[in-house]
């Protein structure tokens, strides 16, 4: 076993390809005790902080759950309530926080924020997504791939679609080149990942047997594909303009029937971190739909509903692998 004790998780980059391979095991053997009634609480005493500087459903309960699973208590701190971005800087909260509790999660905007409430919080910070990473959602991506193919994650061949610019993007780049993954990103180039990220990626990629394409082809990304991967194409809060360019830009990245088909794998699953506007069931998507003409956005009902997709599981795989980071960094 790895000794990942007061460990921080804030990007995959920090961690080596084994250690991520340990979590990932972590998880499938902490689902299967959940599941099986034999779970052990190993973080009975300790006390949790949640700061949410933004809206969440699956990040929040799968640290609550996780949480509550392993005996610990948490405390969220959501966007407005707090004196944190207002009257109180994050070097401070982190100091004031990490006199109380023994973990703290993180949610918001720039990774230097949360790089900041580690650096001087004395206690494990978890990265719950900002600008730039979202790792934790890594670790729930992976871990549904695992339990939905037979291959090795070596031996996976998996395509992302849309903005692979965002936090998503960078950090699925970031995970396959850990883990030796043949990953596509197919974007066009105004929403293409950063070039320093990209050769940092194939730096890594050099080593672990990984094989990293950014194209603005979508046939070329997703030829013989295991896993097809999207999400949203701009984030709520963003203006009109914003949002009309980037549509406009990523209209043809959708993930359809066609581009299913297009991987010539019959096999091939969709996965999606997850909210999506693959529907006009909400308000905000019905307005979103209505505003640009659109039947849909970056991936159709007929794939989010279909056989093929297994975001539900990848939905519910967030609290498992959330659990194995908690305790492998703070559980006994
Ligand atoms: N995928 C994800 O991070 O979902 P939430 O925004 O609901 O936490």
């Amino acid at each position: 076993a790895f000794n990942l004790k007061n460990r921080s998780f804030l990007t995959l980059l920090d961690y080596s390809p084994k250690e991520i391979k340990y979590l990932l095991d972590l998880a499938a053997d902490l689902k299967r005790a959940k599941i099986g009634g034999y779970e052990q609480p190993t973080m009975k005493g300790k006390n949790i902080a949640l700061i949410f500087e933004k809206s969440s459903t699956r990040t929040r309960c799968a640290f609550e759950v996780a949480a509550y699973d392993q005996g610990a208590q948490v405390t969220y701190l959501g966007p407005s309530g707090s004196q944190i971005g207002v009257k109180e800087s994050m070097k401070d909260t982190a100091r004031v926080l990490g006199r109380m509790y023994d973990g703290i999660e993180y949610r918001g905007y720039g990774q230097q924020i949360v790089n900041e409430l580690a650096e001087f919080a004395g206690v494990p910070v978890w990265n719950g997504l900002t600008n730039e990473f979202h790792p934790t959602q890594i670790l729930a991506d992976f871990l549904t791939m695992m339990e939905h193919t037979s291959k090795d994650l070596k031996d996976v061949k998996f395509a992302y679609l849309g903005d692979a610019r965002n936090n998503m993007g960078n950090s699925l780049m970031v995970g396959a080149a850990k883990l030796g993954m043949d990953f596509r990103a197919a974007a066009p180039v105004q929403c293409q990942p950063k070039q320093k990220l990209q050769d940092r990626c194939q730096e890594i990629a050099s080593k672990t047997g990984a094989k990293i394409t950014i194209t603005d082809s979508v046939a070329e990304a997703v030829k013989d594909c295991d896993f097809i991967y999207t999400d949203v194409w701009v984030s709520m809060g963003e203006p009109d303009e914003v949002w009309a360019e980037r549509i406009e830009l990523l209209k043809p990245y959708q993930v359809n029937k066609e581009v299913m088909v297009m991987t010539g794998n019959e096999d091939v699953k969709f996965l999606h971190c997850l909210p999506s506007f693959h529907n006009n069931e909400t308000q905000v998507g019905q307005d979103i739909n209505k505003k640009f003409g659109l039947t849909a956005m970056e991936v159709t009902d007929e794939v989010f509903e279909s056989d093929a997709s297994i975001v539900f599981d990848e939905a519910e795989n967030r609290m498992h692998t959330i659990k194995a980071v908690m305790v492998a960094t703070l559980g006994l």
